[in-house]
């Protein structure tokens, strides 16, 4: 290459990119299990719909929807496109929607009924077929966690997951209810699906802004002497909401805060904030780091249980001034329920990247905001003076907002002309939702190319279960204070100490 033709640096670099590795698109099914459901509607057609107006279907694709009630194919397609004009995040367009919509068939389907997977095989093949597309299946469950063991037996038994091309799983979370149900559950999957076919979805790897802490050290390499344990003094992972239990009692009564978020999306977000990624790296390499963090998350052991873990329990109180009740008088809740509904930890990840590190995490209905965040907060060298105000200098933060904001903002200390005082000031950059894919879009395309990069790969799961485990227990046997907080506030004042201890706060 001579020197007029060759690239640019940043030209480059996105050859660079481009070179990683590659992800194929071949024509396929798309078999949901669950479509008559919430997931459905409010997420996965609209996701399509967005992947569809971007060309990033498939030239051919057959889209088979099952539920338990019966429907004609035209009103199932029309109830998809009811579904688009109500959750797409894009105007659905006259343009092309009959082309999206005719891709769309219906089955009615009984989990428990040999009949109903004969059903669903020969509408599968009729429809390869009709289209002339290759046996490329890929399996969504978006069903009760009962229903997924006996859909993947039932696939397994009538054959429709054998196939002359591509199979690949989707499962939703929960998977499993403990360390024991999560093994028995994989087992169950592999007798139908190896591992490198099962992707794990957990929507929080879906969020553009956590799929762009991989590469943030890589393509950010200032940020790569400064990301390091001699620089930071603690991370925090926040992921609150205002809203309650909401219609989920009977789930989430069992589950509580620590099965429903923490043992997913709060450590995955741990294991994407931890990894050290200054070069661009392949699927499987990221997969390894992650299971490599996990595997060095200390063990919080039940004698020191109570310094390290706060759980929590809303009571009445008002959100952005409206009364709501307390979690015991939730409709579906029992007035005895010692169910968690925030959950606070101080961790360590044992390892040369991040040992004396502390990664303080939280989550919980009913708080004050709505914020899923990762901040990092630097040590803070300066000597108290004069010109700092009484409370000392504001540490530098990094700030990655997640949820319902997103954006990246560090936060540096400037004077203030008229009082000659050092104040906090945001240098930051924030994107346009509207225009940013949604989580579930970005994971089906990933999906749909074989890429399972932000799927949640088993040994990971299994890991974040093993961490847990013995805090499942110590809630079970209630040998840990539930703190209680009133509905509309920042969580319990337990939470607070647990920084407080430190010298740190809540960001
Ligand atoms: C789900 C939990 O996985 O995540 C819900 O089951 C929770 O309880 C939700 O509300 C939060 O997701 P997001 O994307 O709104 O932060």
């Amino acid at each position: 290459m001579d020197e007029l033709t060759a690239p640019t640096e940043p030209e480059a670099k996105n050859q660079l990119f481009d070179l990683q590795e590659e992800w194929t698109m071949q024509d396929m099914t798309f078999i949901l299990f669950g479509a008559t459901g919430d997931l459905a509607k409010r997420k996965l057609f609209p996701a399509l719909y967005n992947l569809f107006l971007d060309g990033k279907l498939p030239d051919s694709i057959s889209v088979i929807g099952l539920g338990r009630n019966y429907f004609p194919d035209d009103i199932f397609q029309s109830k998809v496109e009811s579904a688009l004009r109500e959750y797409s995040r894009r105007a659905v367009q006259t343009n092309g929607l009959n082309d999206f919509l005719a891709k769309f068939r219906y089955c009615k389907f009984d989990a428990a009924d040999n009949d109903s997977y004969q059903n669903l095989h020969e509408l599968i093949h009729d429809r390869e077929i009709e289209l002339n597309i290759p046996q490329n299946r890929l399996f969504y469950l978006s069903v009760a966690p009962q229903l997924v063991e006996v859909i993947t037996s039932g696939l397994n038994k009538s054959g429709i997951n054998q196939t002359t091309g591509w199979k690949r799983l989707i499962v939703e979370k929960p998977f499993g209810n403990d360390l024991k149900t999560a093994r028995q559950l994989n087992e169950r999957l592999n007798n139908a699906f190896n591992d490198e076919e099962i992707y794990r979805i957990d929507h929080y790897l879906g969020k553009p802004m956590v799929q762009n802490l991989e590469s943030f050290e890589f393509a950010n390499p200032i940020f790569g002497s400064l990301l390091d344990r001699k620089r930071i003094s603690n991370i925090q992972i926040t992921a609150c909401e205002t809203v309650g239990v909401e219609t989920r009692a009977d789930y989430y009564d069992q589950a509580g805060a620590i099965r429903d978020m923490v043992q997913n999306h709060l450590l995955q977000l741990v294991m994407m904030t931890a990894l050290h990624l200054p070069e661009k790296m392949t699927a499987k390499e990221i997969q390894k780091q992650k299971i490599t963090i996990m595997e060095s998350l200390r063990p919080i052991y039940k004698d020191k249980m109570e310094q390290n873990v706060v759980r929590g329990q809303y009571e009445a109180g008002e959100i952005f001034d409206t009364p709501v009740v307390g979690y015991k008088e939730e409709p579906g809740v029992a007035a005895s329920s010692m169910n968690d509904t925030y959950f606070a930890a101080r961790l360590f990840i044992d390892n040369p990247s991040w040992s004396g590190i502390p990664f303080y995490i939280r989550t919980g209905k009913r708080m004050a905001i709505k914020s899923t965040k990762i901040v990092i907060e630097f040590k803070n060298k300066v000597k108290q003076t004069d010109a700092l105000p009484a409370d000392g200098i504001t540490p530098n933060l990094l700030i990655f907002e997640i949820n319902p904001n997103e954006g990246i903002s560090l936060m540096v200390n400037m004077k203030n002309p008229s009082s000659k005082q050092f104040e906090p000031t945001y240098i930051s950059f924030s994107t346009n939702s509207e225009v940013q894919p949604e989580a579930y879009e970005l994971l089906l395309f990933d999906a749909i190319r074989g890429n399972a990069t932000f799927f949640a790969h088993w040994k990971e799961v299994e890991l974040s279960w093993q961490w847990i485990q013995p805090l499942l227990e110590a809630f079970q046997e209630n040998t840990l204070p539930l703190h209680p907080y009133p509905a509309g506030s920042n969580g319990p004042e337990a939470a607070n100490q647990l920084l407080q201890v430190d010298q740190f706060k809540w960001w």
